[in-house]
C-alpha cells in the first residue's frame, strides 16, 4: 500500500526525458568523472563502475586506485586514465594526489574496504570535492560518523545504499528498514540535503526536498556481486548530462534495470546473467529507447 501512490519511473519517462547528444558536443560537454575505490583483494568492483560509465556517455572517466589494481585494469579499460592513490598494505590511504578540481562528478566507495586507513581518504573527498559527489558500498560504511559533513557541501550528493547499508547508516535493522523505506528515505534525504537511491528490487530515489519515485525494472540475475557498481557508473555517467539531477537519477537506475531485462529476455537467463553482462548490454538499451 506505500507503494500504490508514488510515482513510477516507466519507459516513458525515460524516453521523455533522456538528454539527446547534440551535434557539435565535445568531450567536455559530457563530463569529466572519477571514480575512486578498490583494494589489493577487490579490483573487479572499480574497474566495474569505471567501465559502465564508460559505456554510458562519460566524456572522460579517470579511475583513482592502487598501483596494483591500475596494473590489472589499464589493459582491458583503454579509455580510463589512472591515478594512483596513496596506499598501506594494498588499502587506499591519501587523496593528496587528486586535484579534485578538474571533475565535473566523483563516485568512491566500491570495493574500497573497511579498513581505518581508508577513512581518511572518504574524510578529504567529501569536503574537496567540489562537484557532484556519489558514496557507493564501504564508502558508505566510512561515511556513517561523517553524515553531517554532508550538509555543507555546495554541490547534489549522491548515496546508493542497499537496505543493509541504510540500516548500517541509520542505526536501525533492516527489517525496520523494508517496513518503511520511504518515510526512511525521506526523512534522511531531508536532515543529510542527499539523493538517496535505496536500492532492491523496488528502488526507491528520493530527492533533498522530499521527491520519491520508484524504479521496478530488473530481475534476480541482479542479485549477484558486482551489479550496484554498475548501477553507480552509470549514474556517475548520467549525472554529468545535460538533465535535471532527479532525471538522470532516475533515468540510470531505469537504463541498470533495461540492460539486465533484456538481456534476460535475448541472450542469457538470472542464473548466468553477470555484472559485466549489464554493462555489455547497455548499447542495446541506448541503440532502441533513446
Ligand atoms: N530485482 C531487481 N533488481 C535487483 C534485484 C532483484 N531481485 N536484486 C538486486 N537488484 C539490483 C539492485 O536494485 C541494485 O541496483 O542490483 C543492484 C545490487 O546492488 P548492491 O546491493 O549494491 O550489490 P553489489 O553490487 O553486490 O554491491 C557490491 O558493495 O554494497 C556493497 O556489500 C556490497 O561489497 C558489496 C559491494
Ligand atoms: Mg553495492
Amino acid at each position: 500500500h506505500q507503494y500504490t501512490d508514488k510515482q513510477w519511473w516507466n519507459i516513458t519517462d525515460f524516453q521523455s526525458s533522456f538528454p539527446k547528444r547534440k551535434e557539435n558536443s565535445h568531450k567536455g560537454t559530457h563530463g569529466r568523472g572519477l571514480v575512486i575505490g578498490g583494494n589489493h583483494l577487490m579490483p573487479g568492483s572499480v574497474m566495474m563502475t569505471t567501465r559502465a560509465a564508460v559505456r554510458s556517455g562519460a566524456g572522460l572517466t579517470t579511475t583513482g586506485t592502487s598501483k596494483s589494481v591500475i596494473s590489472m585494469m589499464a589493459s582491458s579499460c583503454n579509455e580510463s586514465m589512472y591515478i594512483p592513490i596513496q596506499e598501506q598494505e594494498g588499502y587506499l590511504s591519501g587523496a593528496s594526489e587528486i586535484d579534485y578540481s578538474v571533475y565535473d562528478a566523483v563516485a568512491i566507495g566500491m570495493g574500497i574496504g573497511r579498513k581505518k586507513v581508508t577513512q581518511k581518504l572518504i574524510q578529504e573527498t567529501i569536503t574537496a570535492a567540489k562537484g557532484i559527489l556519489l558514496v557507493d558500498a564501504d564508502g558508505l560504511y566510512h561515511l556513517k560518523d561523517q553524515l553531517n559533513e554532508l550538509k555543507s557541501r555546495q554541490k547534489p550528493t549522491i548515496l546508493t545504499p542497499h537496505p543493509g547499508e541504510m540500516a548500517t547508516l541509520l542505526d536501525v535493522t533492516i527489517s525496520e528498514i523494508l517496513q518503511k523505506p520511504f518515510s526512511f528515505s525521506k526523512e534522511f534525504a531531508m536532515e543529510y540535503g542527499v539523493y538517496l537511491v535505496l536500492k532492491g528490487k523496488f528502488t526507491i530515489i528520493t530527492s533533498p526536498t522530499g521527491r520519491q519515485v520508484v524504479e521496478s525494472g530488473g530481475n534476480p540475475g541482479l542479485a549477484k556481486g558486482g551489479s550496484g557498481d554498475v548501477l553507480s557508473g552509470i549514474i556517475l555517467a548520467m549525472v554529468m548530462q545535460d538533465q535535471p539531477i532527479f532525471e538522470a537519477i532516475c533515468n540510470a537506475c531505469y537504463l541498470h534495470s533495461a540492460s539486465a531485462d533484456n538481456l534476460v529476455k535475448e541472450k542469457h537467463s538470472v542464473y548466468d546473467l553477470t555484472a559485466t553482462d549489464i554493462i555489455e548490454g547497455i548499447p542495446n538499451v541506448l541503440r532502441t529507447l533513446t
